[in-house]
């Protein structure tokens, strides 16, 4: 049973009372039950939209990130998405990744997507449906509606035969990029052009742009809830959140209650990694340490980061 608790009110509490919270948000009908299979976007997400909460999706790369996020929302019985960045997709990615993801996926008692995340090409989607992956993002934000809508309505088709979901952006969410040099400007969704492109493109899910933008913020954000009213009510697909990494508590809880089910985080898991790398390097005696001892300090760190954002998306407890 999903924790009844408004998870709200727990996050700015305590670490013992978050403790008790996730406690409360699990209970033994959890334990037993395994997945035979990774899960695609679209069934997760139709359960978050129903029960008003969000899936959170964590960019990882490498078995350390993958089995950091893994273990902690399986102690948090969290359905997740494993993101992978296609801008850090190189040439044995592909042996690596879905390989090792589709490995561990049924040994974990919990729903998990394995999603490529901002495609901007055909071919890496291609690779990615190729390999197993249940989700792909074709990002055509930057594009003319036209061409975005013709973009993604090719990756749907090419996803279908895969059963395969696919999530598009209408609008753009700015941000830094992984270089951290060039910051691109929001262009907020607009409700008017949602169920046109939804019923052109044939899109599983959406990610739109209501004041988040990727990366660390130079100030904080306000995002549009009014605005997000119009886009959920528009919408008949599942809406996605991107750039959750350092929005206020408060308003990714607004976010998720008016229609948000999927949650996407990265920069918040890069800065928790290296403030913990930079500590252990610190108070590390030994010239030769164990890879275990500081891999394991770094995959809590993240693992934190997972549980901060389950327990904002309110998905603690969901996997049954
Ligand atoms: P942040 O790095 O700002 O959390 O954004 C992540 C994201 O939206 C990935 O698609």
């Amino acid at each position: 049973m999903p924790c009844s608790m408004p998870f709200g009110d727990m996050v700015n509490e305590s670490a013992l009372e978050k403790e008790q919270f996730v406690v409360e948000c699990l209970t033994e009908e959890h334990s037993s039950h395994f997945y035979p299979m990774l899960t695609t976007a679209k069934e997760i997400l139709k359960d978050a939209r129903e029960k008003h909460y969000a899936v959170p999706g964590f960019n990882c790369v490498a078995d350390v990130m993958i089995r950091g996020i893994l273990d902690r929302a399986e102690r948090l019985h969290s359905p997740v998405f494993l993101m992978l960045y296609t801008a850090e997709v190189d040439d044995k990615t592909w042996w690596y990744y879905p390989t090792l993801v589709r490995a561990v996926a049924d040994r974990y008692p919990i729903p998990i997507v394995m999603h490529l995340d901002h495609a901007v090409e055909l071919d890496p989607i291609r690779a990615a449906l190729d390999n197993g992956f249940t989700s792909v993002m074709y990002d055509g934000s930057s594009l003319p509606f036209d061409q975005n809508v013709e973009m993604t309505r090719k990756t749907v088709e090419l996803a279908q035969p895969y059963g395969a979901s696919v999530e598009a952006e209408l609008g753009l969410v700015g941000g830094f990029g992984l270089e951290a040099k060039n910051c691109v400007s929001n262009v907020l969704t607009q409700p008017e052009e949602v169920v046109t492109f939804i019923e052109r493109t044939g899109v599983d899910s959406l990610a739109v742009s209501i004041g988040t933008a990727h990366g660390t913020y130079q100030q904080l954000p306000k995002l549009d809830i009014p605005l997000l009213k119009e886009l959920n009510a528009a919408s008949t697909v599942p809406l996605v959140l991107h750039g959750g990494s350092g929005t206020p508590e408060d308003q990714i809880r607004a976010a998720v209650e008016n229609g948000i089910c999927k949650l996407n985080v990265y920069t918040d898991s890069r800065v928790a990694m290296w403030k913990r790398f930079k500590k252990i390097a610190a108070e590390t005696q030994r010239s030769e340490p164990i890879p275990h001892d500081y891999i394991s300090q770094l995959q809590e760190a993240l693992g934190d980061v997972v549980e901060e954002n389950a327990i904002l998306a309110g998905s603690v407890g969901r996997a049954k």
